[in-house]
């Protein structure tokens, strides 16, 4: 072959190689500039004129319709606004036809980005917005950031740290946000801050952060006038306060409702919300279950809270485990504007460093919390400055079914993950190598439960970073409430936490049929069993096995599926290219050591109660 052949070989896969690298996510159109694109002109019609395959598209404008919605019709997308017809663009790029309105009008992404760049339990490397802010590259990332949202209709970020520093509110960073902002604003997505209780006292000088102190509610309003000056359409605020030792109204023995109202007031001109967290435990309810404190919080506080105060509480009432039950306070707070907040960042489901498609697990919950019930969904972001975005090249499908539920939680996991291995690896689900990764994918949740804490075990994570097992972890100076043992109680009479009646009555928080379900041996379902009851190793289980039998088939089962994954992705090989396969490899056998690791510690620890027995 000629020197030249050769070098054009050379650089076209070296060129493939660099596009394959993930950062395209599931957006890795060919620019075919082909479409006559009439109509409004607008964002969309760049975007159809780059990629649409088809020949011609008409964007037009119907205001009566829903906000956000959008029709498909012949080669007609119409919607309300150009956000509409931007939504109603990525939906004819990846195949779909008709109407479609979205579930909730608040989709947002929480960032737990801190100012110094890092991440709290970011897996992916720094934070796009803070590591080496206001650059052009990063303008140029926040700009693919707001594209990749906006195809899979997310509206709203929340840009830091819910654990928030108060400099976030000084000038300089509401500068820094307005340049976002700007950015965002054409994709349709709103910016939020976190903001940190105390502020008027930390930034402003303040001596006191009590929200019913007229200077305080004065020093909030004026900070509101100047975020909304330079941001019109800003969003609002979310708020951690009172909790794992961030300040809050309760410091002033004032009520949450009190300390949200007043943060509500100072927005409320302007049309801004606040997301009030319910995750709140060691403070007022100190010693009690604390998957039972959200409610006991703020039970007292339900319907008093100003209208554009919402709620906000994790899908579980512990945090973001590889199974909860649902949270009760969903049932709870009957007069309260509610938000799920679901984690997408897989913190306690092997990282960045596990496959584990998610969208099962978010299913789950809402066939317990009627969608309906909420005005809004969150979820903690698992993006960072890697050059795939997430840390794994699986963990994108987690962002992405993210935004598809977000818009429409009735679409199954199996349908999301189909869409997104069509985008992402140019695969369909009716060959035999997208119908195993397809498998392999609806699997991995129920396998990471499995090998990390079956039948309703949970927090037997390692201390501090939640990354491999530790159920003999305690530390007489930490809380109980942070460690394994509070968690699983094994002794050699048995395991599980008793939660019902006759133990510490959680299972009243629950609204029936779920509350005597749950409360009863007989009828708890066995994935919530330890959750709930705490129960001897011979305890007969429904397949006729003791506990322990159960326990270590579900461990065994665990391993074995993640070792199937591994097959599964060894005979896809040749239809994946390469640095994406090889990447995802690697990661498959180090998830297979610590599934095993997960194994071998958990079994070796609790043999020395279930065996001793005999
Ligand atoms: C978990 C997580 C923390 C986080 C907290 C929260 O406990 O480990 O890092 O700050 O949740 O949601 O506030």
């Amino acid at each position: 072959m000629k020197k030249t052949a050769c070098f054009t070989i050379a650089l076209i896969c070296a060129l493939t190689a660099v596009a394959e690298d993930g950062s395209r996510l599931w957006l890795r159109y060919e620019r075919v500039q082909k479409a006559c694109v009439t109509g409004v002109e607008c964002l969309a019609a760049k975007e159809l004129r780059d990629y649409y395959d088809g020949e011609r598209v008409r964007l037009e404008l119907d205001t009566t319709m829903a906000q956000d919605a959008y029709r498909i019709e012949g080669v007609t997308i119409t919607a309300k606004n150009e956000i509409g017809l931007l939504y109603g663009t990525y939906a004819l790029l990846r195949g779909e036809k008709g109407y479609s309105a979205p579930q909730w009008p608040l989709r947002i992404l929480n960032h737990w980005d801190n100012l110094d760049g890092s991440i709290e339990r970011g897996y992916a490397g720094n934070s796009i917005f803070f590591h080496v802010p206001n650059t052009p590259t990063t303008l140029q990332k926040i700009r693919d950031y707001a594209r990749a949202n906006a195809s899979i209709g997310i509206n709203g970020s929340v840009l830091n740290n819910v654990n928030a520093s108060a400099k976030m509110l000084s000038a300089g960073y509401i500068k820094l946000v307005k340049t976002y902002a700007d950015i965002l604003r054409p994709y349709g997505i709103k910016v939020y801050l976190s903001v940190n209780f105390a502020s008027p006292m930390t930034l402003g000088k303040l001596k006191t952060a009590d929200p019913l102190d007229p200077q305080v509610a004065a020093w909030w309003k004026a900070k509101a006038k100047e975020i909304y000056t330079e941001i019109p359409d800003f969003g609002g605020f979310l708020v951690k306060a009172n909790s794992e030792g961030q300040p809050g109204p309760g410091d002033y023995h004032r009520t949450h409702a009190e300390g949200a109202n007043m943060l509500a007031d100072a927005v409320k001109p302007y049309g801004g919300i606040i997301m009030w967290r319910s995750f709140v435990y060691g403070a007022n309810h100190k010693g009690e279950d604390r998957v039972k404190q959200a409610v006991s919080e703020f039970v007292n506080d339900d319907g008093k809270f100003r209208d554009n105060v919402i709620l906000q509480s994790k899908n579980g009432p512990l945090d973001f485990q590889p199974r909860e039950p649902y949270a009760p306070i969903f049932d709870t707070m009957q007069h309260t504007p509610q938000m799920a907040e679901l984690q997408i960042t897989q913190e306690y489901l092997g990282q960045s460093r596990h496959l584990v498609y998610l969208a099962p697990m978010w299913q789950e919950f809402f066939s317990f919390v009627k969608p309906s019930r909420l005005v809004g969904i969150a979820g903690v972001a698992n993006i960072g400055l890697d050059t795939n975005w997430c840390g794994h090249h699986f963990s994108q499908a987690n962002w992405y079914a993210f935004g598809r539920l977000a818009w429409n939680p009735n679409l199954t996991s199996e349908e999301i993950a189909k869409e997104w291995l069509a985008q992402t690896f140019s695969l369909s689900c009716s060959t035999a190598p997208g119908k195993a990764l397809l498998a392999m994918m609806m699997r991995s949740r129920e396998a990471c439960v499995d090998y990390m804490m079956p039948l309703g075990l949970h927090h037997i994570f390692k201390f501090d970073h939640h990354y491999g097992p530790e159920p003999d972890g305690f530390k007489a100076e930490y809380p109980l409430e942070w460690c394994p043992v509070y968690y699983h109680q094994a002794d050699t009479a048995g395991i599980g936490f008793n939660r019902n009646h006759t133990g510490t009555n959680a299972t009243a928080q629950y609204a029936e049929p779920y509350r005597s379900l749950y409360d009863d041996v007989k009828t708890c379902p066995e994935e919530y069993l330890l959750w709930f009851h705490h129960l001897p190793w011979d305890y007969c289980m429904k397949d006729g096995a003791t506990l322990w039998e159960n326990m270590q088939a579900h461990y065994n089962r665990g391993v074995s599926e993640v070792e199937d994954f591994l097959r599964i992705w060894q005979e896809a090989k040749p239809y994946i290219d390469e640095q994406r396969w090889k990447e995802t490899d690697e990661r498959l056998h180090h998830q297979l050591d610590n599934a095993r690791e997960w194994r071998k510690v958990c079994l070796d620890y609790f043999r020395t109660f279930a065996e001793k027995k005999k």
